[in-house]
């Protein structure tokens, strides 16, 4: 996902031109209905999520209604229907990671963490998926904290290390 109106050397959005990728490969998969999930891959692919426009162009290519595009993409964990939001950590709020925790999560770490559909690991719920697109189950408010803290300290830049010289400590040997 590329930030909002950034514009590349032709003046044109990267969204924008993700989205013509977007189109060409959708364009370039055969105009028939077995060919919804590839069209909605590609989307993904192109995209980072699949959005309204790119929907749109798969309903115009594969003829597919758009009722059925929606419940495709809805079924598949993989296929994202809102953008990612970048560096967040997403939690997943389907049923089972609802009743086995999600809000608690969410809570943890309001400013680090988004809302995500089920993941389809639902026997590990409630399941959280980090900012590279690893998946944690089972995940505890705790140790959500622990993986964020983890995570912040290490992409913090250390400062550099000062070597002490205390006064009347010899530092070299003088040759005699
Ligand atoms: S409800 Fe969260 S993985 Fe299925």
């Amino acid at each position: 996902m590329t930030p909002a109106g950034r514009r590349n050397g032709n003046g044109r959005s990267e969204e924008d031109a993700a989205l013509e990728r977007a189109r060409a490969a959708i364009d370039a998969l055969p105009r028939r209905k077995d060919q919804l999930l590839p069209a909605l891959q590609e989307a993904q692919h192109a995209l980072g999520w699949v959005t309204r426009e790119a929907i749109e162009h798969v309903h115009r290519h594969t003829r597919v209604p758009l009722s059925e595009i929606y419940a495709t993409a809805t079924a598949y964990s993989e296929l994202r229907l809102e953008a990612p939001v970048p560096g967040r950590w997403h939690v997943c709020t389907g049923v089972s990671c609802d009743l086995a925790g999600a809000a608690a999560l969410l809570e943890a770490a309001p400013e680090r963490t988004a809302r995500i559909d089920c993941q389809f690991l639902c026997a590990l719920a409630p399941v959280v998926v980090d900012a590279r697109e690893r998946l944690f189950g089972r995940m505890t408010p705790e140790a959500l904290r622990a993986r964020l803290e983890a995570e912040a300290a290490a992409a913090t830049p250390q400062p550099p290390v000062r070597r002490r010289v205390r006064s009347g400590t010899r530092t070299r040997r003088r040759p005699s």
